[in-house]
């Protein structure tokens, strides 16, 4: 695996990819590292798409709101570079700060209505922090495909929606959520949960669960939905919700009544710490991947 930081020798390195013998395609991963099993199983994706696979490990600055995590946020490039040439990275390219934003930008991308709600709405600004360093991400490496991961369904949404309106030359790609044993969606902030916080983090996947059955049993009212699963939220010790709602997949728009693809998202603070879960009320949770123990 190469590993790179420069921007211009990222560049020459994608540029080589692609003009080589073999005349790669080009496949990318943005992460913010710390990764886990959720991370390396948007490699695989991107493994079966392009022959070349870019990850990139940079905690954005820009995405955090104040007196958010960023300062302690996990990092730790070593264990990174090992996880990610293991998953079979071609090139790991984790840029620094100050050649991403030499200059605190004057130009960002305004992310609309849909990164108002739910997460925007808790996180102001976060949404137009993703979308800005995704848009320089995309510009960086120019690549055939993006993945991204199902779990952050409100991001995904918008990139997707980036991606058509700026008419961007890449595919994005969404893959299944990869959870724990017991529900718990990966995150790279589960490392902040302490045993009980741990314990009570299973309250979201059981939410949520409680809504498929809810829906599977023929219920469709939005707000019925979302009482029931709000009540296993407030029911768990050490949690409290934030939010949850029904919402269109395209825009996010509250919905009142649920159908196939209408998705329940909930986010709830657990102990300190913040998590963010959600369903596609149609799939279930099924198609999800559930690590082995
Ligand atoms: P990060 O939280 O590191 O996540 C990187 C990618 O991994 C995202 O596409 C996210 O949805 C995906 N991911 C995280 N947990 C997952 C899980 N349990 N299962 C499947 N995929 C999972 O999301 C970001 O970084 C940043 O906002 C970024 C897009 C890199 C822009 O800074």
């Amino acid at each position: 695996m190469q590993v790179t930081v420069g921007l211009d020798d990222l560049r020459g390195r994608v540029r080589d990819a692609r003009r080589g013998a073999g005349a790669r395609a080009v496949s990318f991963v943005p992460t913010m590292g710390a990764l886990h099993a959720g991370h390396l199983s948007l490699v695989r994706a991107a493994r079966s798409r392009a022959g070349f696979v870019v990850l990139s490990v940079f905690v954005n600055p820009l995405q955090f709101g104040p007196g958010e995590d960023f300062a302690r946020y996990p990092r730790d490039l070593e264990r990174d570079t090992r996880l990610a040439a293991g998953a079979g990275v071609d090139l790991l390219w984790a840029p620094e700060s100050a050649a991403m934003y030499p200059a605190p930008p004057r130009v960002t991308v305004s992310p609309g209505g849909a990164g108002e709600r739910l997460e925007g709405a808790s996180r102001p600004g976060h949404f137009g922090g993703v979308l800005t360093v995704v848009l320089k991400l995309f510009e960086l490496v120019a690549p055939d495909v993006a993945v991204f991961g199902r779990k952050d369904f409100q991001q995904a949404a918008l990139i997707r929606a980036m991606a058509r309106d700026f008419n961007l030359p890449v595919e994005i790609v969404v893959a299944p959520t990869v959870r724990e044993h017991d529900g718990l969606a990966l995150s790279s902030r589960n490392v902040y949960l302490d045993a009980a916080a741990r314990t009570s983090a299973t309250a979201l996947y059981r939410a949520l669960r409680r809504a498929v059955e809810l829906f599977r049993g023929g219920e469709r009212r939005a707000l019925a939905l979302t009482d029931a699963a709000r009540h296993v939220l407030a029911g768990t010790p050490g949690v409290s919700p934030d939010y949850v709602a029904c919402a269109a997949p395209g825009d996010l728009a509250p919905v009142e009544v649920a159908d196939e693809g209408t998705v329940l998202l909930v986010a709830a603070r657990v102990g300190a710490t913040r998590l963010i879960d959600n369903v596609v009320l149609g799939e279930g949770l099924e198609g999800d991947v559930h690590v082995s123990r």
